[in-house]
């Protein structure tokens, strides 16, 4: 079977059960039900163990495997089903993990090239890939191993010559072919009754590493009863700087008056809010982000490590993670300097990100966290002259490309006149 007919199979039999099971069609009308940015909880079975994850209706299984799971032998290439790098089985057949959405696979057993083997009892094919050189990156190795397990599994004894039609289907950049159609021969001549089991699904539970979901999710709960976390920020470079001055209205006393109230200060900033205040100047809030389909939504730790009350200015770390397995950590300073009647606001800071929102590139998640940025300034500076309560808003795609266009027009129409 194609691996891409296996995932419409599993969903077809999905479908049928739902029409005949008037319960499973409730639960149906649940998933179906569920935003964006909440997470559901999908239990299934990943090589022989039981996995419970929270997830956002739109994680696919390869990230949840990754993410969620850390089961990162899984690999991704291409995510739209071409390079077969995240081939995995699933209920028996082969399916590509980048096209399947986690939320589909309640009650279905997975199993992952980690089910296959261990470094100490290597399972046939992978000993074999090891004897014929089959890899050299070893990008391709997960898919291509899982992809001839599933052969094996279903044309046990298949003959040499069909090798490169039936293989076809996963992607090798280095162009090991000829070693990984010997490695796979090799094994299907010395089992022809059939591919042996795998040596590492095993019992015991999997543990979902740390992740963060919506208001209200279970995650969140989490982070609220566990208290304050320590912050270090990574010594490696920033994905992003944002250096931002602005010259407001307000006097940098009323700045500070306001600097002084982090719920007050966090509600200026786009999209975030404060969730929890655990004391000694540690919080745990959230923030989200939506950029046309992208909605993320990050839950974490903030840190306000510094109030300098002489330089008007106040320093803090904060760390978070949203319910895909993205994280961003971030170290930022703010200071407010007595300018021309007003002030002149600073704010600049150092953002490390990972996962999709890195995925964004460095250039638009820099203008994003500039606009933010800006936006913030702007806000701080009207709730310092009184204007509350100030919320600003979530930032958004349409109305970021307006500002960020007005704003380079504003500058070309500068410098044009200073010419
Ligand atoms: S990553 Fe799934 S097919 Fe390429
Ligand atoms: S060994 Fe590098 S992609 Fe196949």
């Amino acid at each position: 079977m194609s691996p891409t007919a296996a995932p419409l199979n599993a969903l077809k039999s999905r479908l049928s059960s739902w029409r005949q099971d008037p319960g499973a069609a409730e639960d149906r009308q649940q998933v179906l039900r569920v935003e964006a940015e909440e997470t559901l909880r999908v239990s299934f079975t990943v090589n022989g163990r039981p996995a419970e994850v929270d997830v956002a209706p739109r994680v696919t299984l390869s990230d949840a495997l990754r993410d969620h799971l850390g089961l990162t032998g899984t690999h991704i290439g291409c995510e739209h089903g071409v390079c077969g790098m995240c081939t995995v089985i699933v209920d028996g057949d082969a399916a590509r993990a980048c096209l399947l959405l986690a939320c589909q696979l309640e009650g279905a057993e997975i199993m992952t090239v980690e089910g296959l083997g261990k470094p100490d009892d290597l399972h046939p094919l992978q000993e074999s890939f090891s004897r014929h050189h089959a890899l050299q990156c070893g990008f391709c190795t997960p898919g291509m191993l899982m992809s001839a397990y599933d052969l094996l599994d279903h044309e046990p004894g298949v003959a040499q010559d069909e090798l490169p039609e039936k293989m076809s289907g996963v992607l090798c950049r280095c162009t090991g072919y000829r070693h990984i159609m010997d490695a796979v021969s090799d094994v299907a001549q010395q089992n022809p009754e059939g591919v042996p089991a795998p040596r590492n699904c095993g019992t015991g539970q999997l543990l979902p590493r740390s992740s963060t979901g919506g208001p209200g999710s279970s995650a969140e709960d989490e982070l609220q009863s566990r208290g304050p976390a320590e912050i270090t920020l990574p010594s490696s470079q920033p994905t992003v700087t944002v250096s931002v001055e602005e010259h407001v209205q307000a006097t940098p006393e009323e700045i500070w008056e306001v600097l002084q109230d982090t719920d007050r200060v966090a509600r200026c900033l786009p999209g975030a809010e404060l969730v929890e205040d655990f004391g000694n100047d540690r919080y745990l809030g959230r923030i989200r982000v939506a950029l046309g389909p992208v909605k993320l939504s990050f839950v974490g730790d903030i840190h306000v490590t510094e109030r300098d009350e002489q330089n008007r200015s106040i320093r803090a770390v904060a760390q978070a993670e949203d319910a895909a397995g993205g994280s961003v950590q971030a170290g930022v300073a703010l200071a407010a300097k007595p300018h021309e009647g007003g002030s002149l606001l600073s704010a600049d800071a150092e953002l490390f990100m990972v996962g999709k929102i890195a995925q964004m590139g460095r250039s638009l998640a820099g203008d994003v966290s500039a606009d933010m940025f800006a936006q913030f300034t702007q806000a701080l500076d009207a709730t310092a002259r009184g204007e509350e309560p100030t919320q600003a808003q979530a930032p958004s795609a349409v109305a970021m490309f307006t500002r960020l266009m007005s704003q380079r027009a504003q500058s070309l129409v500068d410098r044009l006149r200073r010419r």
